[in-house]
């Protein structure tokens, strides 16, 4: 089943198919109205579920204007207002809900949600990003990147702040797309034991952004993070704030990115997020794009 659960588990030349057919779909829709349909519709009867255990801006509205643009319908359930959330097992609402719908995204808390998901679903299930990881927002990544600078292969990104889901799809996709990552962030933030191997670690976030190509961060408290931890996670990540000075020592052509939704002059100020070295906004966009392009993947067509 071509489910995409994780960067890692998609194949390189996959992955690289992804980002083409992104950038393919993007060009054709230069000019076009949001609401017109596009030229191709090879979404054309199929029914999308888009599952959300937590909030979302992006994803939701991306996935749903993308599919609708390929010519499917999409339906948005709250994983609170479904027996998913009152006791029926992962498993029986997969079996379920593969007798009704051609495709599954669901956003959730526990990666072992998804991968149960995807183990008895009989349709190709997508990770709309779990506490482990957020493969769909590397892909768009990956896209902005080359859109403005060319082939991420060989450059060297460094992330700053909390080792968490976000990261950890772009040390996937550093394995996988063969870029240099390097992480700098406190010790008790470090990213977790598996993704060994794919990065390299810098104390001193000053060191770490010489000659970087692109800086990235995200937020310091997680959806799944307790809210109790916010101002512990703030003392521990000051120093990794991306600000103007920090961008400095980067190389003068460097990108930011930030997956969003961001929180001006905490992890990033807002000179740099409105400033010229930030495509966070062409990033945004990008979501549409990469996932009308996984969802082909997915589907076939
Ligand atoms: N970046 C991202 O996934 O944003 P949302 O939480 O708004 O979907
Ligand atoms: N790391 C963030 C990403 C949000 C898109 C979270 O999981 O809340």
């Amino acid at each position: 089943m071509p489910h995409f659960l994780d960067i890692h588990k998609t194949d390189p030349d996959a992955l690289r198919g992804i980002v083409a057919s992104a950038r393919a779909m993007k060009e054709a829709r230069d000019g076009v109205p949001k609401g017109t349909p596009d030229a191709e519709q090879p979404l054309a009867g199929r029914m999308v579920a888009l599952i959300f255990e937590k909030p979302s801006t992006r994803t939701r509205v991306s996935f749903d204007v993308g599919v609708r643009q390929m010519g499917g319908e999409t339906m948005v359930l709250s994983g609170a207002d479904m027996q998913l959330g009152h006791g029926e097992t992962i498993a029986d609402t997969a079996r379920v809900m593969s007798r009704y719908v051609d495709l599954i995204m669901i956003r959730t808390f526990e990666e072992a949600t998804l991968l149960e998901m995807a183990e008895h679903a009989t349709v190709p299930v997508i990770n709309g990003l779990t506490n482990r990881s957020h493969p769909c927002q590397i892909m768009a990544d990956v896209m902005t990147y080359e859109e403005h600078r060319g082939p991420i292969t060989g450059r060297k990104v460094v992330w700053s702040g909390d080792g968490n889901n976000v990261f950890a799809s772009f040390a996937h996709a550093a394995g996988q797309l063969d870029f240099d990552l390097t992480f700098t962030g406190p010790e008790p933030l470090d990213p977790e034991r598996a993704l060994d191997g794919l990065y390299r670690t810098e104390r001193d976030p000053a060191k770490a952004v010489e000659s970087a190509d692109l800086v990235v961060t995200d937020t310091w408290v997680s959806m799944h993070d307790p809210q109790s931890a916010r101002e512990r996670r703030h003392n521990q990540l000051r120093g990794y704030q991306v600000n103007a000075e920090l961008m400095a020592r980067a190389k003068p052509d460097a990108l930011f990115m930030h997956c969003l939704p961001a929180h001006r002059e905490d992890e990033v100020t807002s000179e740099v997020m409105d400033g010229p070295a930030s495509v966070i906004f062409d990033e945004a966009e990008n979501r549409l794009h990469a996932q009308k392009a996984i969802l082909r993947h997915c589907l076939g067509v």
